[in-house]
Order: structure tokens, then C-alpha cells, then sequence
């Protein structure tokens, strides 16, 4: 059997309700997102998380990728405590785990060009130099497109060239 790639083990996660005068006094209640979540990913899974609005989908997914803290449990990636772990480790874990948001063109910034918001990433994480990164982006986008002065264009105007 493949290994386990991604584990949570009984994790908690609730959120602080401020009173009128804000974050100025101590929460009035708490909302618990996550009361005692436990799920493993092995490699080559895919695992969908199904419930109704506000059963902490969302918060499940912030907390494995390193949005947001958790109050409890554990979540281990190839068996290392992320909610342990230093900035450094995340820094690797994040080449590993993306969002992959439901409207993409709201999370892009609209004034950068799309070779610019590929490359960020890549420098972000020391990854090659200029020219190995531009081969790097231009070889991803290969595979989808083939309008190769993509690079310059804001992200709206990048579309897939299918034939
Ligand atoms: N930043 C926050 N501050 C306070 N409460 C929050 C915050 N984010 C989420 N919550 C609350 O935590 C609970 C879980 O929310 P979450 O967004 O994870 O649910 P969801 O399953 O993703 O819902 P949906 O299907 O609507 O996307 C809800 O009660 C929500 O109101
Ligand atoms: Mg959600």
C-alpha cells in the first residue's frame, strides 16, 4: 500500500468572537470550526471533503496549507508536525501544497503580467537563475498553450489555445 503523504490527527481549530468594542476586550465566544478532524492522504488519492456550508471545509484546507494555526492535533506531511515546524520547513512544504482557488482571476493581481506572477513563486523559493526560470515557465505552459508571448499579458488575457 502507497504511503501516507498528509495525516491530520484530531484537529481543532476555532475562531474568537469580539464583542462590540472589538479586539480591545477578550473574545465573547468562540466558534469551533474543526472539532476533531482526522483524515490520511496516501500518495496517488484524491481526497474530497463534502459538508454543508460553514462545516469547516475551508478552515480544514487554510490550516494545511499554513493560512491559519490550529489550537490541537497534528497534521503531519510525510510524517513531519507542519503545526511544529519552523518558517524554514514551511518554506519547503509550500514547493509541495497549493490553494487552488474556485475563481483563480480574483487571487491574481491584474496589474502583473503572467510571466511575472509565474516567476515569483520561483524566485520566492531560490529556484534556478533568469534564463533557467524563463525555460521553466515557458516549458509549463507548453503543455496548454501555445500563444508564446503570454508572458507580457495581464493574467485575464492568457487564454487556452486548444487545437
Ligand atoms: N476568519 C474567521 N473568523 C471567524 N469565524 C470564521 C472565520 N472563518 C470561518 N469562520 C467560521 O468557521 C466556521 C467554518 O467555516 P468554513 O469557512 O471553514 O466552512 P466551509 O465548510 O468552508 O463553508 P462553505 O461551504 O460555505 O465554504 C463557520 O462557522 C464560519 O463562520
Ligand atoms: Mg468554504
Amino acid at each position: 500500500m502507497a504511503g501516507i503523504i498528509l495525516e491530520l490527527d484530531g484537529v481543532k481549530k476555532r475562531y474568537p468572537v469580539y464583542g462590540r468594542l472589538g479586539h480591545f476586550l477578550p473574545p465573547v465566544n468562540f466558534i469551533s470550526a474543526m472539532k476533531d478532524v482526522s483524515f490520511r492522504l496516501r500518495e496517488g488519492e484524491t481526497y474530497g471533503i463534502v459538508g454543508e456550508s460553514g462545516s469547516g471545509k475551508t478552515t480544514t484546507g487554510r490550516v494545511i496549507a499554513g493560512l491559519t494555526g490550529a489550537d490541537g492535533g497534528r497534521v503531519l506531511y510525510r510524517g513531519e508536525d507542519m503545526l511544529k515546524s519552523s518558517k524554514k520547513a514551511w518554506k519547503r512544504f509550500r514547493r509541495d501544497i497549493q490553494f487552488i482557488f474556485q475563481d483563480p482571476f480574483s487571487s491574481l493581481d491584474p496589474r502583473e503580467r503572467a510571466g511575472e506572477i509565474l516567476e515569483e513563486s520561483l524566485i520566492i523559493q531560490r529556484i534556478g537563475g533568469t534564463g533557467d526560470r524563463r525555460k521553466m515557465i515557458l516549458g509549463a505552459y507548453a503543455g496548454v498553450h501555445r500563444d508564446r508571448p503570454f508572458m507580457r499579458l495581464p493574467p485575464r488575457q492568457v487564454r487556452q489555445v486548444r487545437g
